[in-house]
């Protein structure tokens, strides 16, 4: 358990860093109406590896925890419902913006400003449901 944890908490800066990329890149791209090439469409896919890859993670670190947990109950409780419930449920939602984001962003030919918009919420949904009282440690 403690490494997938070690390993969530560090992938999540990876995380961080790749969707700020991601965001400011698409912008300078449909700010400057450049054409979809090779760089972006790059980023786009490092950034969708690493989203889900997390995710994955996140869900197996989930599993455990949950398991592991004595019977209680989650929605009375803030630190659990952060933990069970809108942590999860906004990380899903934010990698699921990012992917329809590179997914607009492959097909498109001059990068549209939607891509930027999709990175952004989905960056956005992640930041803000981060447990930041035990991360950074
Ligand atoms: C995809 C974006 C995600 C990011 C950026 C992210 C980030 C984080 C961070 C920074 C922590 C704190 C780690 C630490 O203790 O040092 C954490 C904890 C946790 N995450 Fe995620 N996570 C993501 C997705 C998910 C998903 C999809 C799930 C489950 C389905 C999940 C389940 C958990 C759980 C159970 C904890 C433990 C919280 C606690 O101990 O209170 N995460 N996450």
């Amino acid at each position: 358990m403690d490494f997938i944890k070690q390993f969530h908490g560090g992938w999540a800066y990876l995380l961080i860093l790749i969707g700020v990329i991601f965001v400011v890149s698409t912008l300078i791209y449909a700010l400057s109406k450049k054409r979809t090439d090779n760089t972006i469409k790059k980023i786009g896919l490092f950034t969708t590896i690493i989203f889900h890859v997390q995710l994955l993670v996140g869900l197996v670190y989930y599993i455990m925890k949950f398991s592991a947990m004595e019977p209680s109950n989650i929605m009375s409780d803030s630190g659990l419902r952060l933990t069970f419930v809108e942590h999860p449920m906004m990380m899903i939602a934010g990698v699921v913006f990012m992917t329809i984001a590179n997914a607009k962003l492959k097909r498109s030919t001059i990068v549209p400003m939607s891509v930027f918009v999709f990175g952004l919420i989905g960056l956005i949904c992640i930041l803000s449901r981060i447990p930041y009282y035990i991360w950074p440690a």
